[in-house]
């Protein structure tokens, strides 16, 4: 292993020493402190950031009328605004995009109008945010659409899992199968909400390509019986992806642009004959783009039992083949989060319950201190309880 050499202050005394350790020390007084990789800055092309703590995209079902984000959002946001980068809940690109009560659009004028309260509170904080353009498929309901109509997915399959919806969990009804016609409609739509996402100010955005949600359901078996040039082959099942990325990377940037995929997710009842060759293929796809960023969710290990197919780890599997800058999430706490990042699996970490009940997870990090536990109740829906009231270590 390579020796490096690292500056130490005593008592504002720099001395060099050699070592192997991945940590660089710095003195505050004579109290010598441990700076963790993840408290480092990370630059590339597209992204200068303070630090590698990324906020995953927590839907929090609190948006104001028409659906548009409100002061009591701009004050959750930028509460949370020293991580790294923050990644905005899921925001439904048309009102065809929505799964659930409440979640916001970035369709509207009122939207933009309210997303722009949410980035300027977020960038006067110093933050940096980007917008995850959501469209749930057929994770939907009648009951849930805006006026009333069946929701549309890759094929004519039901979901396998009950809808939550205003009147409690529902049979899920019997999707729409896109047309040619309509998926491009759709592939426009996500064009047009990342412009709006930039005219509200936003850094960036996410496509939302994981979890069980309309991309993802063209990516899998279970979902997609099409036979055409959307559904069959594994470059087929990729296309919907991959063109709206290049829609979104047309109308924004590709530097404005990075997109979430959970390659071996089983997410309201997807499920992949070949996810691994499936997702190289996509994951190949993405090195033209030149992306933001890749941003995998890792899979809860017990979804997998006695599906063989699955990788249980994906990062490790997705580093070698995907050549930018690649984020990491779920189930990380600072320890494993810290040896992703030392073993060079990832060049970012997201963290999605933790900076639920701590928006001062970036400081907690570095101060050694406990973090708050979160509350599941208030995860969906409500007020400011369980939203902005969580407790910081030291008050602002
Ligand atoms: C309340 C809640 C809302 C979530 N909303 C989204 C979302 O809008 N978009 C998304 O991609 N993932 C969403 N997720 C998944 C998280 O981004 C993250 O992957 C998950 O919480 C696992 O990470 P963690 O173990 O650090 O919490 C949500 C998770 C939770 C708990």
């Amino acid at each position: 292993m390579e020796k490096q050499y690292i500056a130490l202050l005593f008592d504002n005394k720099k001395i060099m020493i050699r070592t192997n350790r991945f940590y660089d020390l710095f003195n505050f007084g004579t109290k010598i402190h441990l700076m963790k990789f993840i408290s480092k800055p990370y630059e590339s092309a597209a992204l200068r950031l303070p630090n590698r703590f990324v906020m995953a995209p927590l839907t929090r079902q609190r948006a104001g009328v028409g659906l548009a984000p409100t002061m009591l959002n701009a004050t959750y946001y930028a509460q949370r605004s020293s991580a790294g980068l923050l990644i905005s809940e899921a925001s439904q690109i048309s009102t065809k995009g929505q799964g659930y009560v409440n979640t916001p659009g970035i369709y509207s004028e009122a939207q933009i109008e309210g997303w722009k309260l949410v980035t300027r509170a977020v960038h006067q904080a110093g933050g940096r945010i980007f917008c995850q353009l959501w469209h749930v498929g057929r994770h939907s309901h009648p009951s849930i659409q805006l006026d009333g109509s069946q929701p549309v997915g890759p094929s004519a399959v039901k979901e396998t899992t009950l809808i939550t919806t205003p009147s409690g969990k529902v049979e899920p009804v019997l999707p729409h199968s896109l047309t040619i016609g309509e998926i491009e409609a759709t592939i426009a739509d996500y064009a047009k909400a990342a412009r709006n996402a930039m005219e509200a100010g936003f850094d960036g955005v996410e496509i939302h390509g994981a979890n069980g949600y309309l991309i993802d359901q063209f990516l899998n078996d279970s979902s997609n019986v099409r036979q055409d040039i959307y559904g069959g082959s594994i470059d087929n099942k990729c296309r919907f992806g991959l063109q709206v990325v290049e829609a979104v990377v047309d109308a924004i940037g590709s530097h404005r642009t990075g997109i979430r995929l959970s390659p071996s997710g089983t997410n309201f009842g997807v499920f992949n004959l070949e996810p691994v060759a499936t997702f190289e293929f996509l994951i190949h796809k993405l090195n033209d783009y030149n992306l933001a960023y890749l941003h995998l969710i890792e899979p809860v290990a017990s979804s997998l039992e006695n599906l063989p197919q699955y990788l249980k780890r994906v990062t490790p599997h997705f580093r070698p083949i995907y050549k930018g800058t690649l984020i990491t999430s779920a189930g990380y706490t600072f320890a494993t989060a810290e040896a992703a990042l030392n073993d060079g699996l990832a060049d970012l970490v997201a963290f999605g319950k933790d900076f639920i009940s701590n928006p001062d997870l970036v400081e907690r990090y570095a101060a050694d201190a406990p973090l708050n536990s979160y509350d599941i109740a208030t995860f969906y829906g409500g007020d400011d309880r369980g939203y902005t009231d969580y407790p910081y270590l030291l008050r602002k």
